[in-house]
């Protein structure tokens, strides 16, 4: 079995959540263990419209702000994290979202098996978990195998968005992303945040706490 990115954690759930659960899996949810080889993305979303790949989207306030004001293209959207999964799915009922499918499961298994090659308009991976012990380095998101799956996946000239706001983690994926032979920079080193990445809780404390969120925009060729 290959190296897990997360970690497998509870958190409670509010009566609200278990409701959002309950009646809104099956209009906007979908588990990527029971999905088949190839999906086809465009009966998931009922038209032919660009789309973008979203992993990990925490609680998922980015996730609705962003598919809210993006309408032309449609947001498949993939977590592990019950409770974020929850409040993702009572958000899109909250603002009558079409435009947004969310994958429970694992995302690389999810993109390895499911999605195929240049099916992406873009791919977002916004603040994944740093994973700062060294030991621990190896169950990073961003690294070279995983990189150039998601990559392949993407449209040429679709983009592959990063951020974190974990420096030296930043730095790793410079170089990762540097290396990746079908990958162009955008920019000059890191990228200035996008105004179309909007910002979470979780951002803000880390800027509270002298870490400032970092962009990397990455172009397939
Ligand atoms: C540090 S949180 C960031 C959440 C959110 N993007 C934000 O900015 O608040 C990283 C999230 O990625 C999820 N995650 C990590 N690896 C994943 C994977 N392979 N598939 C799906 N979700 C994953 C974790 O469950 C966690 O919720």
């Amino acid at each position: 079995m290959s190296i897990r990115t997360y970690h497998p954690r509870g958190g409670r759930l509010s009566g609200r959540h278990h409701d959002a659960l309950d009646r809104l899996h099956d209009v906007y949810g979908l588990a990527v263990a029971e999905l088949p080889t190839p999906l086809d993305l465009a009966a998931l979303f009922g038209r032919t419209a660009p789309v973008v790949l979203e992993i990990g989207f925490g609680m998922g306030d980015a996730t609705a702000a962003m598919a809210a004001a993006d309408p032309g293209r449609d947001y498949l959207v993939v977590e592990v994290h019950t409770p974020g999964i929850a409040n993702l799915l009572s958000l899109l009922e909250r603002d009558g979202l079409t435009n947004v499918r969310v994958a429970v499961g694992d995302a690389l298994d999810l993109a390895r098996r499911c999605l195929p090659e240049e099916s992406l308009d873009a791919v977002h991976a916004f603040f994944p978990d740093p994973w700062p012990k060294s030991r621990h380095h190896k169950r990073r998101l961003i690294q070279p195998t995983h990189v150039a799956l998601l990559r392949s996946r993407l449209r040429r000239g679709g983009r592959l968005h990063c951020a974190t706001d974990w420096a030296p983690y930043a730095k790793v994926m410079l170089e990762v992303l540097t290396a990746d032979p079908e990958l162009v920079n955008t920019h000059d080193g890191y990228a200035p945040r996008p105004a179309y990445r909007p910002e979470t809780k979780f951002e803000r404390r880390g800027v509270r706490a002298g870490r400032p969120a970092i962009d990397l925009i990455f172009e397939r060729r």
